[in-house]
């Protein structure tokens, strides 16, 4: 069965957050699967780069659709079929210099702002899912053409036009990763798309007068997906839904929810060569050292019993950090410490930054994002905090989980469905993991934490915890087998074609 993957980002070469994971992850373990997947992305700089070209594939389409329109209005747009280092998976680079050839984040400018043509740059994307896959590559033509977030949202809509002008088209798959960014443009942006005139409408991509290319996805994909059991349902009604709730009602029938998984070839502290010291279950004294280093590293005072937060994330209103800076007196006078990396919010930023000033020593603030840093906190620290307003899948608490490292959590989302609170009840079963509290206030927050506090001076159930934790297995393969049985449910007839 021919996957074809369609997305924007791809760790370890351009990351803004856990969809460059997915990335990684997941077409690797669809492949060993039997899957034969490829990748389509923007040839951002971070990609073309390091890229190793195979072969020319194809100018994009110009001139009229079957449909009757003009096909998107763009520069000229190329696809080339490459490698990348150490990844296994071919992958097809969209090149347009005018459009991808930029510095810095892949949807951003310098400023922070959505660059002005991202309409364009993501329609070109689209366009070129949805031409692969009615064959643009005539030695490669893909069963299932697999998209992701709003970036890859126009693919099922071109597809579905050509399937009404009567054309073959592969099955279409469509994950949402956060319904909170949706693509949206102006009106006036929909005439530049080539999409047929009726697309425009409530049962089209049009969102309160607007174009939304999440909303395209959704409507027009054979199957959605998002990256939690939980989060498919929190996103059919509000706030979750964010406007889109209604439409995934009427579609709920094809709405799944499919938990992410973790590389072990990245997060895996047995193996981790960015820590100072390996470390395992059996081994986790070790942890021990990894915490002084990032004591010392984050300027905090190196003292064993501290208890140290951790915090690996980018500064949003969805991560609910907003809480931090009104639990840090407690924190700190428990003898609790703060290693915080992350980048975001201006005015989050610096109530954090203030904060090392007013607890020097105990709490340390790193503003960026460097995967090295993130390591090191997550392997660190004692407990790491993922306090989310809202979270599809969340990865930081998986990764704590394997590192020994007790998330707290909200119960949100992925976040619910991955962590199991430290009850009096799931402790004695052996099932719990970590902390999970319910409402998004500092009042539940200071709550856990003291419940954390509370079991650290408890070792040996603390250890327990670490050890039910760092047991448990998010998997690729997992996934794959999942995504796989959907795909099949979408063309049983190329089942009997894996590994072609
Ligand atoms: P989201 O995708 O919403 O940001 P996830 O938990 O799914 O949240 O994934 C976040 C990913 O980004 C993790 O791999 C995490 O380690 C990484 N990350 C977040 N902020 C930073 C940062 N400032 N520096 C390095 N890595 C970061
Ligand atoms: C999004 C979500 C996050 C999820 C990630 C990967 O960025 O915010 O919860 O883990 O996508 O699916």
């Amino acid at each position: 069965m021919r996957i074809l993957y369609v997305c924007s980002e791809l760790y370890p070469f351009l990351k803004t957050g856990g969809l460059a994971d997915v990335s990684a992850g997941l077409p690797p373990a669809l492949k060993a699967a039997g899957c034969d997947v490829r990748l389509l992305l923007p040839a951002f700089p971070a990609l073309a780069h390091p890229a190793l070209t195979q072969r020319w594939v194809a100018a994009l389409p110009g001139g009229p659709t079957p449909w009757g329109t003009a096909a998107p209005a763009l520069p000229a747009v190329e696809i080339a079929l490459a490698s990348l280092p150490d990844l296994d998976v071919a992958v097809y680079l969209l090149r347009a210099p005018t459009l991808y050839d930029r510095p810095g984040n892949p949807y951003l400018d310098a400023d922070g702002k959505d660059w002005g043509d991202n309409a364009q740059r993501f329609a070109a994307l689209g366009w070129a899912g949805a031409t692969l896959g009615q064959g643009l590559d005539p030695d490669w033509v893909p069963d299932v053409v697999h998209c992701h977030d709003w970036h890859a949202g126009l693919v099922p809509a071109y597809l579905r036009a050509f399937a009404d002008a009567g054309q073959p088209t592969p099955a279409t798959v469509f994950s949402i990763h956060n319904l909170a960014y949706q693509g949206l443009f102006p009106r006036g942006v929909f005439h530049q798309l080539g999409l047929p005139e009726h697309f425009f409408g409530i049962d089209g991509l049009e969102f309160f007068d607007q174009v939304s290319f999440m909303k395209a996805g959704i409507q027009f994909a054979e199957r959605i997906t998002t990256v939690s059991p939980t989060y498919a349902r929190e996103i059919l009604s509000e706030p979750q839904g964010c406007g889109l709730d209604g439409l995934l009602r009427e579609r709920a029938h094809r709405v799944s929810g499919i938990l992410n998984g973790v590389d072990p070839l990245v997060w895996d502290p047995s193996g981790d060569a960015l820590l100072p010291m390996t470390y395992d279950a059996d081994s986790l004294q070790n942890k021990a050292v990894a915490k002084r280093a990032l004591q010392l590293a984050y300027g905090l005072e190196p003292r064993a019993d501290a208890l140290v937060f951790g915090v690996v994330s980018r500064l949003t209103t969805q991560k609910g950090l907003h809480l931090l800076p009104q639990v840090l007196d407690e924190l700190v006078q428990r003898g609790g410490q703060l290693a915080l990396l992350g980048q975001g919010s201006a005015c989050l930023e610096e109530a954090l930054v203030a904060a090392t000033r007013q607890y020097p020593g105990q709490v340390g603030v790193r503003i960026g994002y460097d995967e090295t840093t993130a390591h090191r906190v997550v392997a660190g620290s004692d407990v790491i905090l993922v306090p989310s307003e809202f979270e599809p899948c969340g990865l930081t608490q998986l990764y704590g989980l394997r590192y020994g490292t007790l998330p707290l959590v909200r119960r949100v989302g992925g976040l619910a469905d991955t962590v199991v609170d430290c009850t009096p009840e799931n402790l004695q079963a052996g099932t719990a993991t970590g902390f999970v509290f319910e409402h998004l206030s500092a009042h539940d927050l200071r709550n856990a934490l003291q419940r954390a506090f509370d079991l650290s001076q408890r070792p040996g159930d603390w250890r327990a915890v670490q050890c039910t934790g760092m047991a448990l297995r998010f998997d690729w393969a997992t996934a794959a087998q999942n995504y796989l049985a959907l795909y099949c449910l979408l063309r049983p007839c190329a089942l009997t074609e894996i590994g072609k």
